[in-house]
């Protein structure tokens, strides 16, 4: 498994993802035709930065990025409706059924261990957060995007919403959701090393991390059904529409 120190080699970074490489180019530090066998605690004390001023937003673009090797064929051929109606219904139902019965293992596994073992009162503050930003994130999605969405597709016009009338504004605050969710992610990953069940974990503790595990899967795709497919598919239909390209339903 890949890790991120100051040791680490650009050439590295370059093998392993795009985004952190572009974050660094960003940084104006590390230009194409450089040596990419430098390290990162090189490149920073050549320029006088201390290399954590970079870790943090390579770290930050590696969490991030988007997962390249997820299959949502089971979307193909499909409207922005149904697309919506396969994101409530497999995603958003899955997360308000299991959110608050995670919660509840996490409780009693904190209760039980967290004496022996201080990352899980971090695990449990961390799932809580991410439970009340999802639901937020949810209704947001529900009240704004969504039904633009459908109105496109019914109706050939958006009818406003509390995100305005035009779906940029609701997808740049989804985006940003997403890639916050996805830092949160792998800290989970982090604290459970990788959803490992510890040897004295009881049936309790292995629930739960069996629980946390198909909830990182699920919001991996969720997040990827979202971000590849469903926005740029709203933003296609209204500058379709807004070209006058559509006829109404
Ligand atoms: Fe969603
Ligand atoms: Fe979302």
């Amino acid at each position: 498994m890949f890790e991120l120190s100051s040791e680490t080699r650009v050439s590295e970074l370059q093998a392993e993802s795009q985004a952190m490489m572009k974050t660094l180019k960003k940084t104006g530090i590390f230009r194409d035709g450089d040596d990419p066998n430098v390290t990162i605690a090189e490149l920073c004390y050549s320029f006088g930065l201390h290399p954590k001023i970079l870790l943090m937003p390579l770290a930050r673009a590696l969490a991030t990025e988007a997962p390249t090797d997820i299959d949502v064929s089971e979307l193909n051929g499909m409207t922005l409706t149904q697309i919506v109606e396969n994101i409530e219904s497999k995603h958003h139902a899955y997360l308000r059924e299991m959110m608050p019965v995670s919660l509840e293992l996490l409780n009693r596994v904190l209760n039980a261990h967290g004496a022996n073992d201080p990352r899980l009162a971090e695990l449990h503050e961390l799932f809580r957060n991410m439970t009340e930003e999802l639901e937020n994130h949810m209704l947001h999605e529900e009240e704004a995007l969504f039904p633009m969405c459908r109105d496109m597709e019914i109706d050939g016009k958006i009818t406003p919403t509390r995100c305005g009338e035009a779906v940029g504004g609701p997808i740049a605050c989804m985006e940003n959701d997403h890639d916050r969710a996805r830092e949160q992610l792998a800290q989970l990953s982090t604290l459970t090393d990788n959803f490992a069940v510890p040897n004295y974990a009881c049936m309790t503790y292995r629930n739960m991390i069996e629980q946390l595990k198909l909830f990182n899967q699920d919001m991996v795709v969720h997040i990827h059904k979202e971000n590849e497919v469903l926005f740029p598919g709203a933003v296609k239909k209204q500058t379709a529409l807004r070209k006058g390209l559509l006829k109404k339903a």
